[in-house]
């Protein structure tokens, strides 16, 4: 049988690593995994224990509420309230969601029609390419291999096809560690309104910031609750990337279209899970700068180690990953063939620029998701490849 939606989709480059680095730990070979952004952390155990506590009780066992418990939305409100003097209506401005990736997807295919255009960053986190294309829309890249400009996203308001929709972007980004000030959101919202488009904002990477850098949310700015919403996640600040804590908040019409389309597909989350989530967003803020400090460290091994090597990599100072441009003699192999050698003669798995889109080649990303001692090995193994230069792996 032939189904169309899923033909649709390329094969997931970032997953073709992954499984060539399973296979060579089933051969006895130690890998330093820096490819998938998937954290290692714990999640801090005042969340733990009042998951455990709550999945005593048998009413907690029931359906939920598919836009989350109230309490939970009144927490992420507060959360906005406090962090970024943001105001939110708990009824109509906010809907949890199983992660951000689940609110992401579901939220397109509640505002795209087929054949829609949306301006979406290349490279960037696959689901913002794909998201679109499982809805039926076209994204249209704003093309910014390192850094995105406003002047990049008019140049692809003028490339479109015709008129886009909507524009989904995200800062701190993933995968290039580029962040923005207050005032590139004020353009934004200014851009979008002038060209009637609606915003989505991913904001996952909210908290994970160094250096002194305050990440700011779109809907700090005048005005943007008229077009944008933003969707925030637990998974990267309180470490819970397996609980799919996620949440999109803003515009009422584009919440609205969102909690429709759940009501139809899901009951809400298991409800110890949206009763933990509740103590991770009021209780347990101080976990969050250590989770930052341990990335923190990370980040200056791996940057400091990898200048010291000769390859030249820019400190990010914001999210969980290293974006680092392929050297010189290395280029013309590609990211992926690059990947590949980085695997099997320095035993370091990275993720090739290619699978956040073609912009991408030419660039590998590093996730900064083992430990310091972990990473200086990987360091080694990755001179090694450095001192052998090019060849086919
Ligand atoms: C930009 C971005 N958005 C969303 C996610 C996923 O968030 P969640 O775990 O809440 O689905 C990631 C994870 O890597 C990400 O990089």
């Amino acid at each position: 049988m032939k189904f169309s939606r899923p033909q649709q989709l390329p094969p997931y480059i970032l997953g073709e690593i992954v499984r060539m680095m399973r296979e060579a730990r089933k051969q006895g070979e130690d890998v330093i995994n820096l490819g998938m952004g998937n954290p290692d952390l714990p999640t801090p155990e005042p969340i733990v224990e009042k998951m455990i506590e709550a999945t005593r009780k048998p009413h907690n066992h029931r359906y939920s509420l598919s836009r989350g418990i109230p309490n939970l939305r009144r927490s992420i409100c507060n959360w906005y309230r406090r962090h970024h003097d943001v105001k939110l209506d708990v009824e109509s401005q906010c809907i949890v969601t199983m992660g951000a990736k689940e609110g992401l997807s579901h939220l397109i295919l509640a505002i795209t029609e087929p054949g829609d255009v949306v301006l979406v960053p290349n490279p960037s986190y696959p689901i913002h390419i794909y998201s679109m294309v499982i809805a039926g829309a076209h994204p249209e890249p704003i093309i910014a291999t390192e850094s995105l400009t406003i002047a990049d996203i008019e140049a692809a308001i003028q490339r479109a096809p015709k008129p886009p929709k909507g524009i989904l972007l995200s800062f701190p980004s993933n995968p290039t560690g580029q962040t923005i000030d207050k005032e590139f959101f004020t353009q934004v919202i200014a851009l979008a309104k002038q060209h009637n488009m609606w915003v989505i904002h991913d904001f996952a990477y909210a908290h994970l910031v160094f250096d002194g850098y305050r990440a700011p949310s779109i809907l700090e700015i005048p005005g943007a609750l008229d077009v944008a919403v933003e969707i925030t996640s637990l998974s990267k600040s309180h470490s819970m990337p397996g609980w799919r804590v996620g949440f999109v908040c803003g515009n009422p019409d584009m919440v609205a279209a969102l909690a429709k389309i759940k009501s139809y597909y899901d009951y809400g989350m298991f409800q110890p899970i949206q009763i933990a989530a509740i103590v991770a967003l009021d209780q347990c803020e101080q976990y969050i700068d250590g989770i930052v400090d341990i990335y923190k460290s990370r980040r200056d091994e791996l940057c400091d180690g990898l200048n010291r090597i000769g390859w030249n990599v820019a400190k990010p100072n914001a999210t969980m990953f290293v974006w680092a441009k392929i050297p010189e003699p290395f280029q013309s192999m590609g990211s992926m063939e690059f990947c590949k050698l980085l695997l099997n003669e320095g035993k370091v798995a990275a993720s090739p620029g290619v699978g956040f889109g073609e912009y991408g080649e030419g660039y590998v990303r590093f996730a900064l998701v083992e430990n310091e001692d972990r990473i200086q090995q990987a360091v080694q193994g990755i001179k090694r490849v450095l001192r052998s230069g090019p060849k086919k792996s």
